[in-house]
């Protein structure tokens, strides 16, 4: 087959050619000083509402776990979760990089972490895989299996339980050193990108300045290559005071409650459906019902 020919690469909906964003593509936005926007999402409508505001990379975070899901933390999501997730966000982009998350217990192995890898490119669409942590092996496995992995050090939110607690990481010159030696070595094995979770901004920034590949900080300062928040964090659609790191762009939760208090008002008022959000009968079939109705009646009495 053609590469020109190869179905729904290079154009949207609704016909208008588009750029589709891929890995490499990344790195040459990092070449050429261009900031990435990246941003979680979960479902068809709003990853769809992120892919045409532009967004570069969207992530289907395990973070659904908490954000979606409504659990305490990340640990419980599943791959069979994630998946279902991605295949929704893959059928609404057709512009940005998808990056799906590998949960937390899906690659203790690197055949593990092989297989279920596999499963998020074969089964859902993902167009890269993130992991946690700096699993060298696996990264470079990963690679050599054509998968491009997005790497993710710092606070990372799988390790709750080893941080105790989800607390800013690297603030010695010791652990400042480690983190760099492991995004050194990450970039080596083949990561495409690191995510940067809750260091502080000079660590940041000197790692983004050392590698070749881009960095994506979250809490990590404004030098990174590009910068990711989740979905829910940047609407107000959590429940908790965000994290410092957090900058609210609209505050949809508080619209959102709003339009369902007006709704559910309206119903118990009896002011909605009005007779315009109504369907009718055609005046001939109302005429003809009303005449069948008075013959009954006729016959009755
Ligand atoms: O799961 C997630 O949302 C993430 C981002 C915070 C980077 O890993």
């Amino acid at each position: 087959m053609s590469l020109t020919s190869f179905p729904g690469t290079n154009s949207s909906p609704n016909g208008a050619p588009i750029t589709k964003i891929t890995m490499p593509a990344l790195t040459d936005m990092k070449r050429q000083g261009k900031p990435i926007s990246a941003l979680t999402a979960y479902d068809y409508a709003t990853s769809r509402l992120a892919d045409e505001a532009g967004i570069d990379f969207i992530l289907v975070g395990d973070s659904l776990a908490m954000v979606i899901l409504g659990h305490e933390n990340t640990l419980a999501v599943t791959v069979d979760e994630m998946i279902h997730h991605t295949r929704a966000v893959r059928r609404a982009v057709h512009r940005a990089l998808v990056v799906s998350d590998m949960p937390f217990g899906s690659y203790n192995s690197v055949a593990e972490g092989l297989a279920n890898a596999v499963r998020f490119v074969k089964e859902a669409g993902a167009e890269a895989v993130k992991t946690e942590g700096p699993r060298i092996e696996l990264v470079h496995a990963l690679t050599e299996a054509e998968i491009p992995v997005v790497a993710h050090l710092g606070l990372t939110p799988q390790s709750v339980h080893r941080m105790g607690g989800y607390r800013v990481q690297a603030r010695t010159a010791e652990t400042v050193l480690q983190l760099k030696a492991d995004a050194h070595a990450l970039a080596d094995a083949g990561a495409g990108a690191i995510v940067l979770e809750g260091i502080p901004r000079e660590a940041a920034a000197q790692i983004t300045a050392e590698l070749p590949v881009p960095t994506i900080g979250i809490g990590a300062g404004p030098d990174c290559d590009g910068q990711i928040l989740v979905f829910h964090d940047l609407l107000n659609l959590t429940f908790a005071p965000p994290a410092k790191f957090v900058r609210r762009y609209a505050d949809a939760g508080t619209l959102i409650r709003s339009a369902i208090e007006h709704y559910r008002e309206d119903v118990e008022h009896r002011a909605f459906p009005s007779d315009e959000e109504s369907y009718h009968l055609p005046e001939a079939v109302r005429k003809a019902l009303d005449d069948m109705q008075q013959a009954a009646t006729l016959r009755k009495a």
